[in-house]
């Protein structure tokens, strides 16, 4: 099919991409846009690694047609750090416990785990579990991780999830609740 514009939001950058509207957005992110950090595993739909938000919602890029993005937002793992005040880069939650848990080992499946799971931090999908890292692993299920066993994944996603609860600001109020 003859190329076509592809208007859309990137990690909150407007991009005008003129490809197929067949074009796989996870080739289109990667050799249009040179956004390597989506990665391809199975190509099939099968194993998370190319995760990727389309208008805030987690999709596997491999099964997502160019044309399906006009007019919409992409936020890929290169879009969930920000920028401090200072300039300094400032990795989200999700990103620095992988990090410093060592949630990462050959790093194929960590991008597409990252924009899960932060997606899911970051709508508190964990409050109120009554078994957390049960609900980690069922929230992740399409996530495959061939490397690390899971179990400091796991980890990294409680901590991260329990570092986005906003800490109680001190208060002399002996007794009272603070928002
Ligand atoms: S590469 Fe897309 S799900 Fe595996
Ligand atoms: S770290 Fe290698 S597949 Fe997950």
């Amino acid at each position: 099919m003859t190329a076509a514009p592809i208007r859309f939001d990137v990690n909150g950058v407007a991009h005008s991409v003129e490809v197929s509207p067949w074009k796989r957005l996870l080739d289109v992110l990667r050799d249009d846009l040179r956004l390597t950090g989506t990665k391809e595993g199975c190509g099939e739909g099968e194993c998370g690694a190319c995760t990727v938000l389309l208008d805030g919602v987690p999709v596997n890029s491999c099964l997502v047609a160019a044309g399906q993005c006009d007019g919409r937002t992409v936020t890929t793992v290169e879009g969930l750090a920000r920028r401090g005040g200072d300039g300094e880069t400032m990795l989200h939650a999700v990103q620095r416990e992988l990090v410093e848990r060592g949630g990462a080992q050959c790093g194929i499946c960590t991008p597409g785990i990252a924009v899960c799971a932060a997606h899911l931090c970051d709508r508190g999908a964990l409050a109120g579990a009554a078994d957390p890292r049960a609900r980690v692993r069922e929230l992740l299920a399409g996530n495959i991780c061939r490397c690390t066993g899971y179990q400091l994944i796991v980890d990294a996603v409680i901590a991260a999830a329990a570092a986005a609860v906003p800490a109680l600001p001190p208060t002399d109020d002996a007794g009272e609740r603070t928002p």
